[in-house]
């Protein structure tokens, strides 16, 4: 039977210099779509006549032409190199990897590979403590045991930034025989590690440095962002190349440097078990065409998004009650360099929350933002966004502040630092699967959790499966849950009753 390169992976190959304007998958697709294929395999739409009529208008008639299965002669199987193969290795060569994969399942399913192919059953990995839930997902899925590093804690904004490269010095020096490193950089707010610092430390201990750059797959595109994390010498790195970057929600990319210190076929492995036999073509041009557009336009693109934000900057520096979270902070710990394709407010000031700040933002311009937090709100931007847009923006924030700001200071969420130094008493597989039972949330203290609750967004969990419940934890998540924050993961979103596992009698 025929194998397509999107199951078994793309071997790195040569590339010549001039095929970034190309983008061989999505042009492949294009031209099977549009040329009157006589269609006998599935989807059952066949590319649109057979699709309910909303969905037909909802989607696009071409895009339900371009929904192409896997298999498709000319696309991902044939002569080599096949149109798959070509787009995989130009994003290789457009991120200076080795080798890329594009993923159909989100940098989720990144991280999950990670996992697999890095930390397999009983192997230590030292993993940042707020990492994205789905790293303790994926070790969940390959039981390997994190040893965590705790990140720089920002107690007066709340908000946590990166790990220090003596924090994960340490860390190494005290997991047993870990693998791997596994950080996150930039932050949800913006702050980039000290990629550098962190690698030396990391090759210095024998394993390598893997980076959830989920927030950065524009980095290295313009030189005012902050340099990807692989030229930084990285032997990994993650790209939700969705978030920021213009491919469709749940495209992402993983990367492996040129290093010896990452098995690439594990890697693949762990994709092929992790993927669908169905991947979706419209995902897969769409990852094609973000990285064509990156190549060729992304440095002008950005630029004119950083012109408009500076003019948003500006208006909103004058917005009374309102800070600018930014570029100040680079040199503080945790922070080494600054995304400045966001905008983040720290609201304390107004006297409102960031909750409340956002909804009346939604409710009085339908203007939605990205992250709200107690004292913060997150808005992202995208490429080529125009001045006029975020002069807007800057507008209707300052009428927002103007008209519901009130005297005093909005108090902080206390707590959540403390759940950076919670005790993993099993490893996350052995709880999540264990025998559970479940508890009042007042009566899980001493108990060690099955279940893995993070906040959303920002996605960072407060508890993870295998960690014993402190009585902190439990204010936090309660004070979260009552200010009206969603708690992702919870088996009771109200916070009344939690998972805990069931102790031997
Ligand atoms: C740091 C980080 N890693 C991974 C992910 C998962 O990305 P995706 O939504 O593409 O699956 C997120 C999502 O917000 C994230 O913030």
């Amino acid at each position: 039977m025929a194998t397509s390169d999107a199951e078994a992976g793309s071997a790195p190959g040569a590339l010549s210099d001039d095929e970034q304007p190309t983008a061989p998958y999505l042009d492949a697709v294009v031209a099977y779509a549009f040329r009157g294929t006589a269609r006998y395999h599935v989807p059952g739409h066949k590319g649109g006549p057979g699709a309910d009529s909303g969905v037909r208008k909802a989607i696009g008639v071409d895009a339900l032409a371009a929904d192409v299965p896997l298999l498709i002669h000319g696309i991902d199987v044939g002569p080599e190199p096949r149109p798959y193969e070509r787009a995989e290795r130009l994003a290789a060569e457009a991120y200076g990897a080795s080798r890329t994969w594009f993923l159909t399942n989100g940098a989720t399913q990144g991280n999950h590979a990670l996992c697999l192919a890095l930390a397999p059953l009983g192997a230590r990995i030292v993993v940042q403590r707020n990492a994205h839930a789905s790293v303790v997902d994926g070790l969940v899925l390959s039981g390997g045991v994190p040893h965590f590093v705790v990140p720089e804690y920002d107690e007066e904004l709340g908000i946590t930034h990166c790990v220090t490269p003596a924090a994960l010095e340490a860390s190494l020096r005290d997991a047993d025989e870990p693998r791997a490193a596994l950080i996150t950089s930039p932050t949800y707010y913006g702050m980039a590690a000290d990629i550098a610092a962190l690698a030396e430390v990391a090759h210095a201990a024998g394993v390598p440095l893997v980076v959830d750059q989920s927030w950065g797959p524009h980095f290295g595109f313009h030189a005012a962002l902050p340099a990807t994390a692989l030229s930084q010498g990285a032997d990994a790195m993650l790209t939700s190349t969705h978030k920021t970057a213009g491919s469709l929600t749940q495209s992402a990319m993983l990367h492996v440097g040129p290093g010896e210190l990452i098995d690439a076929g594990a890697i693949a492995r762990a994709i092929r078990l992790l993927r669908s036999t169905s991947t979706s073509s419209l995902l897969l041009l769409s990852l094609d065409g973000a990285r064509r557009q990156l190549a060729l336009h992304g440095e002008q693109l950005l630029h004119e998004t950083l012109e408009a934000l500076d003019v948003a900057r500006a208006k909103l520096a004058t917005v009374p009650g309102v800070a600018l979270v930014d570029g100040s902070l680079v040199g503080a710990a945790g922070v080494a360099a600054y995304d400045p394709m966001r905008i983040v407010l720290d609201v304390r000031a107004t006297g409102r929350t960031g909750y409340e700040i956002a909804d009346a933002l939604r409710r009085s311009y339908d203007t939605h933002v990205e992250l709200p937090t107690q004292a913060t709100i997150v808005f992202i931007v995208g490429l080529g966004e125009t001045v006029a847009a975020l002069r807007r923006l800057a507008g209707d924030i300052d009428e927002v502040v103007k008209r519901f700001a009130q005297p005093g200071a909005t108090a902080a969420i206390v707590g959540p630092a403390a759940a950076l130094h919670n005790e993993m008493a099993v490893a996350p597989r052995e709880a999540f699967l264990g025998d559970a039972e479940q508890v009042a949330v007042g009566d899980s203290v001493g108990r060690i959790s099955c279940e893995s609750i993070a906040s959303y967004p920002p996605g960072i969990p407060a508890l993870l499966p295998g960690e014993r419940i402190s009585s902190e934890t439990v204010d936090y998540l309660s004070e979260l849950a009552a200010t009206g924050a969603r708690l992702h993961g919870a088996s009771d979103p109200e916070f009344k009753t939690i998972n805990v596992l069931r102790e031997a009698r």
